[in-house]
């Protein structure tokens, strides 16, 4: 029997789990602070960012919401980064990505003060990630590791192989996989558009991430007997719905389930994970900036 990791019921937990140390904070006179900006009017990017500010306000944490116009100039933007660098209510800062072409998208990601850079894409964080000494894991790669986790999914000794090859979730969880620790120590396969023969590696592995931003390209055929398939894939495509559109993954749910002994659905798959640890982040970003000792799950 397959067994489908719930996404939902998992964040449910880190978030209930992350009551306490809030509760640390503010009986130490802290009340944890997210900053959001937006400079797009894309609309899954807006849907996005409200979550990740609904979320806040359920848990406890102080949130504030900056949207930019599209057209702003970049400086706008980097002068509100600097203003939210030194405002000492805000603990953590998000720029939802991507920003406009005009906006040096890694001069946003450098202006972030790298104890605030609750994303973890500061370069400061990304070499710490690298090396084995994380400050902030990204959101989506680390709730793909606290949903393998949940599902007793060995990592350690498994052959993993990550689809797609982002900044922003194929490279950190790579790297996070790679990691000698118990939710790591698995031997890592990256592929992307231009790897040969992608069906003969994506069958072999036991834990198959997919992260193309394709949506349903991985189906039953390749995916292995008794593999884990985590679809971190979130795609809009046209459908005769009341929105004009449903969300579908990266991988062909139904094909792949044929297949699978555990497998992550969309939505309610890695999702509500990424605005969990999100959330995570945030706390722990709190505990680090105020000097108080935050007990984290
Ligand atoms: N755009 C898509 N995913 C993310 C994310 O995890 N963080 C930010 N800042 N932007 C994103």
């Amino acid at each position: 029997m397959t067994e489908v990791i719930d996404g939902d019921a998992v964040a449910a937990e880190v978030r209930e789990s992350l009551t306490e140390s809030i509760e640390t904070l503010e009986a130490a006179g802290v009340t944890p602070g997210l900053a959001t900006v937006l400079m797009s009017d894309d609309p899954a990017s807006e849907t996005y960012v409200s979550m990740k500010q609904r979320d806040c306000e359920e848990v406890g944490i102080d949130g504030v919401h900056v949207e930019l116009d599209p057209e702003t100039p970049a400086e706008e933007l980097y002068d509100t980064i600097e203003d939210l660098n030194g405002d000492p209510s805000v603990h953590g800062i998000l720029v939802q990505m991507p920003v406009p072409d005009h906006v040096d998208d890694r001069r946003v990601l450098r202006a972030i003060d790298p104890v605030k850079d609750v994303d973890g894409f500061h370069p400061e964080n990304v070499g710490r990630l690298v090396a084995g000494n994380d400050r902030y894991r990204p959101c989506t790669p680390h709730g793909v590791q606290k949903l393998l986790a949940a599902y007793d999914v060995e990592t350690e000794g498994a052959d993993a192989v990550i689809v797609g090859r982002s900044d922003i979730v194929g490279k950190p969880l790579a790297n996070l996989l790679l990691q000698k620790r118990e939710d790591g120590n698995a031997t890592v396969t990256v592929c992307h558009s231009r790897t040969d023969d992608l069906a003969a590696k994506t069958r072999d592995a036991d834990i198959l991430v997919a992260a193309a931003g394709r949506p349903e390209f991985i189906d039953g055929e390749m995916v292995g007997e008794g593999a884990t398939v985590v679809d971190v894939g979130v795609n809009r495509v046209d459908a005769d719905t009341e929105k004009g559109y449903e969300l579908v993954g990266d991988v062909d749910y139904d094909s792949a389930r044929e297949k699978a002994d555990h497998i992550t659905p969309v939505p309610g798959g890695v999702g509500p994970m990424t605005r969990a640890m999100l959330l995570y982040n945030t706390v722990k970003a709190a505990g680090l900036q105020e000097d108080v000792e935050v007990a984290l799950p």
